[in-house]
Parts: C-alpha cells; structure tokens; sequence
C-alpha cells in the first residue's frame, strides 16, 4: 500500500454516488483503489436521502470548503453545468490541486482556459467520463493511438437519441411517442432539449477533435441538428433502402497532407446520417454509445460501450483519479514506478478444474439413418443432466446422417459423460465437431 490520497467530491448524485460506492468498496480492485479515501463531499441538500452513508463531518454545502481542504489532494467535479462548476475548477486548479470532471458542458467551452491554468500550475485535468460515460476513449486517444495520424473520428455520443431512433426504426414508432416514453424511463430528461436537438453531442466532439487533431475548435460553430425534426417515414425509408438512421457525430481533417499552414482545416457537425448496415456503427443500438477512430497506420479502430448511467461513469471517473494517484505516488517515491504502468502482478491466480467450467455446448456427429438414433442421443444427454436446448438431423442419406445439438450451459464434467456414453451407441459412428456455444 502507498499513501494515502485525499479525494474532495464535488456532488454526490448519480455519478458522484457511483464515485463514492467504487471508492468505499476497494476490495477485488486494484490495490491502488484502497490508497483513495473520500475526504470531504459537496451537495446541495444536507437532508436529501443516500444511498451512501457518510459522516456527518465530511459533507458540506459549501464546494469551495472542499477545494481548499488540506486533507483534500485531488477534486473531483460531477456537479455539472457551466457555474459553480469552472470556478471551483480553476480555484481547485490554484490551489495545485488536480482535478477529474465529468463535465462536458464546461470543456467544451471552456476546456482552453482550463488547460492553460492546469499546465502553469502543473497539476492535471482528467476527464474521461466526459465522453462515452464509461467508455474509455479520451485515454486512448491521448496515449494508446499517440503514434498515429488521426483522420476521423465519428460516433454515436448520446444515448438518449440513440435510444429513440432504435425504438423508432424498430417498432416504426413516432417520434413524438417514443421521446415520451423514455421521459417516463429516465433515459431522457423532462427538458430533453440538450439531447434531441443534438447539442451534448456537439459538446462531445468538440473535445473529442481537440484531443485527436491537438487543437480546440470554437464550440459554438459547430453545425449542429438534433432529430426533434426527424420522420418516421424518413427512418423507414432508409431502412429499406438498407440503411439506419443515426445521430451521428463526426470530426475529419479535410486534408492528408503534412500542413504547413499553423491551422490544421477540420469539419465537425452533428447530424442524423444513414448508416449502412454493414458499417461498424449500424448495430450500435439502444442507449450504449460507440466511437469510431480512423487513422494512419492503424486504420479504424472502434469503442463501445455504456455511455452513461452510475456504474459505467463512475469506472471512468475513477480511472482517472488513478492516473493521477499512479503519477503522484511515483513522484512522491523516487525509485518507484506509476504502479498503473508497471506491468507487476499484485496478487496470485490459478486456473480452475476445467472439469467444473460451465458453458454452453455445440456438438455433431455422424450417424447410421435409423429411426430412434435422435432418442437414444437425447437419452445420454438427460440421463447425465444435460439440458438440451436443440437437437437436428442434417442431411439424412443412406450412407448415415448428421445430428447437431446445442446444450444449456452444463460442467465440462457432464458433458464429457455424456459424450462418452454417446461414443458407445452403436448408430454412432463419430463426434466430428464439439464447440462452444454462447
Ligand atoms: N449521469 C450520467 O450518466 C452522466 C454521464 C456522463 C457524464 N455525466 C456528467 O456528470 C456530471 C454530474 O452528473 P449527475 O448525473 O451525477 O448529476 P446529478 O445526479 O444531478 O448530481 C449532481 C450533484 O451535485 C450536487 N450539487 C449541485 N449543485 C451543487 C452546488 N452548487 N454545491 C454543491 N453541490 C451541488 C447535487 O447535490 P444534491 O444531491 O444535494 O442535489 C448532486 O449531488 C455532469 O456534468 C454530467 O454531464 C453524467
């Protein structure tokens, strides 16, 4: 175990709470995860009903008290919106502290100033949740793709239309009515303005281009339409010309030559766009998110994933606040690696029997054609409490005939008996594939 460091949370709603489970459950995580103690907590009611239960004497209603708490190393910002939130930002910011946020709405317009503030202070902002929820995807981009020429990234960045558009191209629905619907489900807000016209997506991409192409672009010029004007007829339509309509995200430098020029001519919008069905994108469906990253060497590389809700922000959130605590203890302990890059095992594993691994089965063998053959099979899987969940005879001549089962999920343990009972009826003359099923 390293040192300890001090996490002041501002907010403690959906992501905050999820932030605050991960940290208070370190066990089956990695040892660094139990280096992290929750020091002081933002909300805005004292009084409101969590789900976490924490002492009285570590929550505020004042976030300024958070930022400047001594025991306070590093700020974690999942208020949301524009203000209070910059501020507390960059005062986290002077103060030396670092910071995590979740907060598109804030980086992407005023990511610029965050970032100069951050480099002549030398602390960090880290800010994977803001993008995908828990789809890691600002990381890669900073670091995993580094050695590539970026040329594209597009996606679907907002689960919420995506969510509507599926029910709309798979029921035929309105949109009217589905919007409603995920109103009463909680997959959109009662003002769903920022979802449906298009304007978080617009917010994503713009910090998304920043990381990929290494400049900011102004975030109110990015074209931008959302799916409130969208027809059902237009969705069926390009469902039978072979295509799904999604809102997508996009941003593309406009030339592949090495720039001379100091602006690098980029084009970013948002809009419904038909995807063809066998583009990576189309079967990106319901309320996940996917981004898809095109460059030179690596060619087209996709995320996808949750791209919202507790759980999934929450494991980004915390992603986060490792790398700075890797990067921290490091520096804190000459002769010490960042314990995130140095590849060390912390713990012992071992393989299990195989015998007792549980999974579902797809096997054929090769028969005589005799009545009864499919009976006698059947009975060799039962009598060892196989469960099967098919059972066909293929290509049934007078030379013999195939027979495929796929089973339940059954132990290694069972399904060898019963293959070796199968192997010793005489209609059977071979096992001539045995796979794994899912
Ligand atoms: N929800 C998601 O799935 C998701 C996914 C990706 C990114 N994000 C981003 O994460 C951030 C947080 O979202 P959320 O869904 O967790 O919001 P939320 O559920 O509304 O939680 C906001 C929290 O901040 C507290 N708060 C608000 N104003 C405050 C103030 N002035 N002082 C102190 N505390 C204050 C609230 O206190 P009370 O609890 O007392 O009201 C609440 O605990 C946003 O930037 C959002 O865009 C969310």
């Amino acid at each position: 175990m390293g040192s300890r460091i001090g996490i002041g949370l501002l907010g403690l709603g959906t992501v905050g709470g999820g932030v605050a489970s991960i940290l208070f459950s370190p066990q089956e995580r990695h040892p660094l995860v139990s280096d992290l103690e929750v020091a002081r907590v933002a909300v805005r009611d004292l009084n409101r009903a969590r789900t976490i239960d924490l002492p009285a004497d570590r929550l505020t209603t004042d976030p300024h008290e958070v930022v400047r708490d001594p025991a306070v190393d590093v700020v974690v910002e999942v208020i949301g919106g524009i203000e209070p939130a910059r501020t507390l930002i960059l005062e986290a910011i002077a103060a030396g502290k670092s910071v995590v946020t979740a907060n598109k709405a804030v980086i992407a317009r005023h990511g610029q100033e965050i970032a100069e503030a951050a480099a002549s202070a030398g602390v960090y902002v880290l800010i994977e949740a803001a993008v995908g929820g828990g789809i890691p995807i600002i990381e890669p981009l900073k670091q995993s793709l580094g050695g590539n020429r970026i040329d594209r990234v597009s996606g679907i960045i907002n689960g919420t239309t995506n969510y509507i558009l599926t029910r709309m191209a798979d029921e035929g629905a309105a949109y009217d009515d589905v919007l409603a619907e995920a109103q009463k489900l909680g997959y959109a807000e009662a003002d769903p303005a920022a979802d449906v016209d298009g304007l978080d997506a617009a917010d994503k991409i713009a910090i998304l281009s920043t990381l990929a192409f290494g400049g900011a672009v102004e975030r109110s010029d990015v074209p931008t339409q959302g799916i409130s004007q969208l027809q059902g007829r237009d969705v069926d339509y390009a469902r039978q010309l072979g295509y799904g309509v999604k809102l997508l995200a996009v941003a593309e430098r406009m030339a592949n030559e090495v720039q001379t020029s100091r602006s690098l001519p980029l084009s970013l919008r948002v809009q419904p766009t038909l995807v063809p069905t066998d583009h990576p994108l189309f079967g990106v469906n319901g309320v996940n998110n996917a981004i898809l990253v095109e460059g030179e060497p690596i060619g087209r590389v996709m995320f996808y994933g949750p791209g919202a809700g507790a759980g999934p922000t929450a494991s980004a959130v915390v992603a986060d606040i490792l790398n700075i605590a890797g990067i921290r203890q490091a520096s804190d302990n000459p002769g010490r690696l960042d314990p995130l890059l140095a590849a060390g095992s912390w713990r012992s594993c071992s393989l299990v029997d195989p015998g007792e691994v549980r999974q579902r089965h797809y096997v054929r063998f090769n028969t005589t054609d005799t009545p009864g053959v499919i009976g006698s099979i059947g009975s060799c899987f039962g009598d060892r409490a196989v469960s099967i969940q098919s059972i066909v005879q293929f290509n049934a001549t007078a030379a013999g005939a195939e027979i495929v089962v796929i089973t339940h999920e059954v132990s290694q343990r069972q399904m060898d008996d019963a293959l070796n009972a199968i192997s010793n009826l005489a209609e059977v003359s071979g096992l001539t594939a045995h796979l794994g099923c899912l």
